[in-house]
């Protein structure tokens, strides 16, 4: 195994997913868990036919284009050109139109005000510095019309705290890569820096590794409700599942439901 520090970058996700075969954990496996979280979205984010929605941190545009197949609006970002390519060609295969831009989260915030807003399956979260963290949601706040509504689905800490996992393995058949890529993921949780970190190493077809280290600064429910509150998001709701469960220790999700004010 590589040297941790010859591979360790603070800024980790500026390469991570440009560089690695991330995009098989991206593409979703139960069709029936994306209509739910579908049906989840338009509930609590009230969402209505011709209305816009944007996709912070969309990848490669799953949730933005099943939005669209539902008649709304979508615009979507995110810092992975790889990523926009493939959204883009989701959206045209699906005869869907949705606006992608390839673009930091940090810094980004839609020329048009949105009826609502996403940040999905852990795109938060992602420095080591919360005041950088706390950047990403006012961006999500100001992309919004007052009234506007937010989602935003991050790993339940207390459970990652409770049963991590510290060695997982994948194996994907690749067609574009002609053969399977072994996917082996090492979590460990660094509890003087809050974070879980995690080295993901991929074996691929032709015999090559790539070793990547990640990080998540880990959160607990209330450190984010206060967060969002600090941004200005009011009404906050949380939930366990895109099933409407409420949160409990062991949920693996913890999905967020804030409003921008209305006035
Ligand atoms: C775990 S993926 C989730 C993707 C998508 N939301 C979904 O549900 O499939 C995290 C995504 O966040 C994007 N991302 C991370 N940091 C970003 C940033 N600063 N600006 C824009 N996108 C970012 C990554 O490129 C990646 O597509």
């Amino acid at each position: 195994m590589q040297d941790s520090k010859e591979r360790s970058s603070s800024d980790w996700w500026l390469d991570f997913y440009e560089s690695s075969p991330f995009e098989l954990f991206l593409s979703r496996k139960d069709p029936q868990e994306t209509e739910a979280t579908i049906d989840f979205l338009t509930r609590h984010l009230e969402l209505l036919p011709g209305q816009l929605v944007f996709d912070q941190c969309c990848g490669n545009g799953e949730i933005s284009v099943a939005l669209a197949a539902k008649k709304l609006a979508v615009i979507g970002v995110d810092l992975c050109s790889k990523y926009i390519e493939m959204a883009s060609a989701r959206c045209a295969e699906f005869g869907e139109s949705c606006q992608f831009y390839r673009g930091d989260a940090f810094q980004f915030k839609t020329d048009t005000p949105c009826d609502a807003a996403i940040n999905w399956w852990t795109s938060f979260g992602y420095s080591k510095k919360t005041s950088e963290n706390l950047e990403m949601l006012k961006r999500a706040f100001e992309s919004l019309k007052p009234g506007g509504r937010f989602a935003l689905d991050y790993p339940n800490i207390p459970a990652v705290l409770r049963n991590n996992k510290p060695v997982q393995e994948y194996e994907y058949d690749c067609e574009s890569e002609n053969g399977v890529i072994k996917v082996r993921r090492e979590s460990s949780l660094n509890l003087i820096e809050g974070l879980r970190e995690q080295r993901w190493i991929f074996h691929m077809p032709d015999g090559k590794e790539l070793v990547h280290d990640t990080s998540l600064k880990m959160y607990l429910p209330d450190a984010i409700v206060e967060s969002l509150q600090l941004c200005g998001f009011v009404d906050v709701e949380v939930f366990g599942s895109v099933f409407g469960d409420p949160l409990e220790l062991d949920s693996e999700r913890c999905i967020f439901i804030a409003r921008r004010p209305s006035a």
